[in-house]
């Protein structure tokens, strides 16, 4: 009995065996699946997939397999990747009939509530985006109307800014921006912006829910996110029941009802919420982040970027905000951000499941298996942008532009990213701002990139910005004039800058023009600016008033170095009491003086300063080069041309020409008078030996 059993039960797992190798050995006679490796059992690629550089990922498998598509097997899928503009093209136009979106298992577990209340995650995906996709939030009309409040809050948050870390404060911008839009108030969720950033994180960690791990603190985060926004959601709906009026997303959530006259629970409600501020936080932040890095690398792009929003700028009343408009005018702006997002995608691609068999390029891929589509099979990809690693954004300003499906930053088809219009708003809203305010230096530019998922600077991008009204402190007198044309400011910013161009019409001696244009109705300062004008105007009154107290000056320094050590001013100061002090100090005069030189334009001041540090030196040779170069930009500045007096005359040369022109443009100069009254004294000297 037992050995006919045993026998028995043998024969029927042989069976089993052989049903399944013939099974096998008979669909791959008829399919034919797609090139690459599975790579580790269970794991399979994917720690390739998420530590080493995406590009490098798949630009080495494309060279190893096939250009068009491999397979590979990432986040617990057997997936095949679908390369180049003609596999963007075949996924983008087959959504919901070959595929269908698939979210990772990671994202699938932070948003939870997908899994709970819907066991179809795909219908219920479906379901979050047709909210945000179908009330027409996302539609121009409404972002039309949300633009202003998006430009105020720029502004609002860029005031008075000098150092600052740019990605941290892009996702404090972006986060703001994107709560005010979807839940009309932002201060909970800013707080808890480093949730979002653990929430963004995780979305492509392994599972391993483990202490320390980025998928524990991920969900985690999405634990202190959901109870906050319950907390906005009770508060919401108090607001409904009272009849207060909202147009947000989330009051849409609240009161949109299913078929079944269900409506959402406030769980599922939060996450969704949180799936949408998540999407529209990280992405536009480190596009803005990035955007602020190249453009900081690249001072003609920044200038080019200044003419284009400074004409905007002059078609707009003072303090008008921008307009749906004045965005489409942004055109070579938002050509540098289109490129920023080429060298940087906010985002690689995405992943989606296999609705059916289906045959690409020769190959079969079988239902169930993921698709992953990414931008970086074609970005940088030579065969379809020219010198790839150069930032150009002049890419998109030929007739032609990129090949079609070679650049799609937000996806394409029917799944194309619903937040594209809100993320061009934001950024060239940014961009606006930041640009007719600031110019920036990058504080570390060489900073290291990492996060291959999430590119992020190491160090999050450190700036310090200089404000336009830099260009007067550094004695940039004509271009702190010619820069001045910024129109639409308030009026508090509009009487700072008309009291800078004067005082800078009044450092060029242009004083008449000064006393003639301010008249008795302007405010205050600029009053006392036309008094400025006035007492420099009558040439009685040019006394020069040199107190020699640099005890007093030293004081008045430290109080300027407690408010900002690194404000330009404070620089100057003191540079200007380390060379009243002498000795040591001159070192460290010239140093502040060469670090101006590196960091903008170079005027007769910075020359000037860095001279006068030389001669102090002994170095007059190297003093005579900057002064001759001073020279060159205004040949009357009488401060070059005492300098070059008493420069010249230390390295034995003659310095007369230079005494005859100082005499001409500036009689009253104080060489001229010490000159002339040592002549006098020499006369005299003379008349009485003779
Ligand atoms: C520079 C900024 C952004 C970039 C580069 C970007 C890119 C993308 C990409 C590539 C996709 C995937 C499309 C696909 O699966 O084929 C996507 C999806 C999505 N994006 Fe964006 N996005 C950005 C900003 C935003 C913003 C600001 C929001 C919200 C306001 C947003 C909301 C979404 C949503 C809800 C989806 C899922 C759509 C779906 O599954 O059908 N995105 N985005």
């Amino acid at each position: 009995m037992d050995a006919i059993d045993l026998s028995t039960i043998f024969l029927v797992v042989f069976s089993f065996i052989l049903t399944i190798i013939l099974y096998q050995n008979r669909s791959s006679k008829n399919t034919k699946l797609p090139p690459g490796s599975f790579g580790w059992p269970v794991i399979g690629e994917t720690i390739e997939f998420l530590f080493s550089n995406p590009e490098d990922f798949v630009r080495d498998r494309m060279n190893k397999y096939s250009r068009d598509i491999f397979k590979t097997k990432i986040m617990g899928e057997k997936t095949v990747v679908i390369c180049g503009p003609n596999g963007h093209k075949f996924l983008f136009s087959n959504e919901e009939k070959l595929f269908t979106v698939f979210r990772t298992h990671s994202m699938q577990r932070i948003f939870r509530s997908y899994q709970s209340k819907n066991p179809s995650l795909s219908h219920s995906q479906s379901q979050s985006t047709r909210v945000i996709r179908q009330p027409g939030f996302l539609k121009p009309e409404s972002l039309a109307r949300y633009l202003g409040e998006m430009d105020c809050i720029t502004k609002e948050l860029l005031r008075d800014k000098v150092e600052i870390k740019m990605y941290d404060f892009a996702k404090i911008l972006t986060l703001t921006l994107a709560s005010r839009f979807f839940l009309g108030s932002s201060e909970r969720m800013v707080k808890l912006v480093d949730c979002f950033d653990d929430v963004a994180l995780g979305l492509h960690a392994m599972i391993l829910n483990v202490p320390g791990t980025a998928f524990y603190r991920a969900n985690k985060a999405a634990v202190a996110i959901r109870r906050e926004l319950i907390h906005v959601i009770k508060e919401k709906k108090d607001e409904i029941s009272k009849g207060v009026k909202t147009q947000d997303v989330l009051c849409h959530m609240i009161v949109v009802k299913d078929n079944n006259g269900v409506s959402m629970g406030e769980n599922e409600i939060a996450d969704k919420i949180m799936g949408l501020l998540v999407a529209g936080y990280s992405t536009v932040a480190t596009t803005i982040t990035f955007l602020v890095k190249y453009v900081g690398e690249r001072f003609d792009i920044y200038g080019k970027i200044l003419n284009e929003q400074k004409e905007i700028a002059a078609t707009k009343k003072e303090g008008e905000l921008l307009e749906w408009e004045d965005m489409n005018k942004m055109k070579y702006s938002w050509n540098v951000i289109c490129e920023t997002m080429r060298l940087t995608p906010p985002l690689q691609g995405t992943f989606r499941q296999v609705l059916t068999d289906f045959t690409y390029a020769g190959y079969t891929i079988p239902k169930g298996w993921k698709v992953y589509w990414t931008t970086s099979s074609t970005n940088k990809n030579p065969l379809y942008f020219e010198e790839p690693q150069v930032f150009d954004p002049s890419r998109y300003e030929k007739c032609d532009g990129p090949i079609p499906y070679t650049y799609v930053p937000f996806g394409g088809g029917p799944r194309m990213c619903p937040g594209k219009e809100y993320a061009r708003l934001a950024i060239l809203t940014f961009l606006h701002n930041v640009v007719m305010k600031y110019k920036w230096e990058l504080l570390l530019p060489n900073e290291k990139i990492v996060g291959d998922m999430m590119p992020t600077p190491q160090n999050g991008l450190p700036i310090r910005l200089h404000h336009h009204q830099n260009n007067f402190y550094i004695g940039a007198y004509q271009a702190a004039i010619n820069n001045s044309d910024v129109p639409n400011l308030s009026q508090e910013d509009a009487v700072e800058r008309d009291t800078l161009v004067y005082r800078s019409y009044i450092a060029l001696s242009s004083y008449q023009l000064v006393i003639n244009e301010i008249d008795a109705s302007a405010p205050t300062p600029l009053q006392a600016v036309k008094l400025l004008a006035l007492y420099l105007a009558s040439p009685n009154n040019k006394i020069l008033i040199k107190m020699h107290r640099s005890d007093y000056a030293e004081k008045q320094l430290r109080i300027m170095q407690q408010v900002d050590e690194d404000h330009t001013l404070t620089q100057l100061a003191s540079a200007w009491l380390n060379l009243a002090v002498g000795g040591s100090k001159i070192q460290e005069a010239y140093l502040i003086y060469q670090d101006f030189s590196e960091k903008y334009q170079m005027t007769s001041l910075i020359l000037n300063g860095k001279a006068v540090c030389c001669m102090h030196m002994g170095n007059f040779d190297e003093a005579e080069t900057l002064l001759l170069e001073a020279l060159n930009k205004d040949a009357k500045d009488p401060e070059t041309l005492a300098n070059l007096v008493v420069c010249s005359l230390h390295l034995g040369k003659p310095s007369t020409r230079y005494l005859n022109q100082l005499k001409l443009s500036n009689p009253e100069h104080t060489l001229v008078k010490r000159a002339a009254s040592a002549e006098e004294s020499f006369d005299r000297a003379v008349q009485t030996v003779a």
